[in-house]
């Protein structure tokens, strides 16, 4: 098992397979797109699968594939089916914004992949048009609807809370969990890259939305940390689905970090705002043994930063986009 210089067991491994996006979310890229990789840049899915497999042979047991958004990148499901079988893998899950999930659930699921996160900010379709700069809804609850349909669980939807944008809306979307089987996480919007509009006034702390939400009723905690991550979950009473709280800035959970990230041009990030990165893809396309990608890999980790703490006036954010680590 590898541990960090602080102690911490690194068991999971964040892969994104492209820096494209099928949404322009407000704040994760600018109206224009971002500059993006070439093709030549992006490791192939057979040197995906190289990296997955050193990092498994070090430690890492549950890979999230991310983007981007990952399933706009062709041969996705066969990745996703080739990351299962690793030996030592428990769980392979994706993170996507849904519009093309309906035709992928049914392959994803037979492919092996058990769980899905979706990102859904905003439950009115005008404004989920405005937040995603063109994207149709409909097509999000379709894929939320397949994925349910064919059996994966648990569904995970991460809202980012943004003052002035979808505040109005939080109670809404806390309300879903009770008669849904659903998680809703709520995630505190983050400053990450440049581009993010990220406003202090913007901002909504996870306390403040729990104080917003307890008038539906009583949230118990529900302990499940070990595969949580970052979210802390709670439960209303008898309700079939559960809500969480990622907060990255109120109450920032570097101490516990487990993870480490794989960016589509092959740079290795063990924290998501540290530009610090170690580029894979001299290893893996340069004829180094399995055994020298390892150490690098090992080395990287050891040298993961302690973390990063958001609230800090000092805080500087890193230069990447969010849609090109993928969250
Ligand atoms: P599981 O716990 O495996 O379900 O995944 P997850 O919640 O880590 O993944 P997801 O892609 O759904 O991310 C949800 C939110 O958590 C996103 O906004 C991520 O950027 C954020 N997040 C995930 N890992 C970290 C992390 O290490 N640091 C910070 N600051 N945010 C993170
Ligand atoms: N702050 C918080 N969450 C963000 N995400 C993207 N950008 C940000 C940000 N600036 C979320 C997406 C997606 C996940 C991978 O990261 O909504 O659910
Ligand atoms: Fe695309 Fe996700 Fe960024 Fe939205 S948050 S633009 S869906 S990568």
């Amino acid at each position: 098992m590898l541990t960090d210089s602080y102690h911490r067991r690194i068991n999971y491994l964040r892969i994104s397979v492209t820096d494209r996006c099928n949404l322009r979310c407000v704040y994760c890229m600018p109206s224009e797109g971002i500059r993006l990789l070439e093709h030549a840049d992006i490791l192939s899915f057979e040197e995906i699968v190289r990296v997955a497999a050193a990092a498994v042979r070090l430690g890492i047991r549950r890979i999230r594939i991310t983007g981007g958004e990952p399933l706009v990148r062709k041969g996705v499901v066969s990745l996703a089916g080739n990351l299962v079988q690793l030996p030592g893998v428990e769980d392979v899950s994706l993170t996507t914004n849904g519009l093309l999930l309906a035709d992928y659930a049914a392959p994803l699921r037979a492919a092996g992949m058990r769980r899905i996160n979706i990102s859904l900010d905003s439950l009115d379709a005008e404004k989920y048009r405005r937040i995603t700069r063109g994207g149709d809804i409909q097509r999000v609850l379709e894929g939320i609807s397949e994925a349910r349909r064919q059996g994966f669980a648990p569904i995970k939807i991460n809202v980012v809370a943004m003052r002035g944008v979808n505040d109005d809306e939080l109670v809404a979307f806390a309300r879903l969990t009770v008669e849904r089987p659903v998680d809703i996480r709520f995630i505190e919007f983050m400053p990450v890259g440049t581009s993010t509009g990220w406003e202090r006034d913007r901002f909504i702390a996870s306390s403040e939305i729990r104080d917003m939400i307890s008038r539906i009723g009583a949230l118990h905690p529900v302990d499940d940390r070990a595969v949580s991550g970052p979210a802390e979950m709670y439960r209303f009473d008898g309700a079939a689905g559960r809500l969480g709280f990622i907060s990255p800035l109120s109450n920032h959970f570097c101490d516990t970090c487990n993870r480490m990230r794989l960016t589509a041009d092959g740079k290795l990030r063990t924290c998501l705002f540290s530009d610090h990165e170690t580029d894979l893809k001299p290893h893996v396309r340069g004829g180094s043994g399995d055994g020298a990608l390892e150490q690098v890999i090992a080395e990287a980790i050891r040298t993961k930063p302690k973390g990063h703490d958001l609230s800090e006036p000092t805080f500087e954010t890193c230069r990447r986009a969010m849609s090109a680590i993928g969250g």
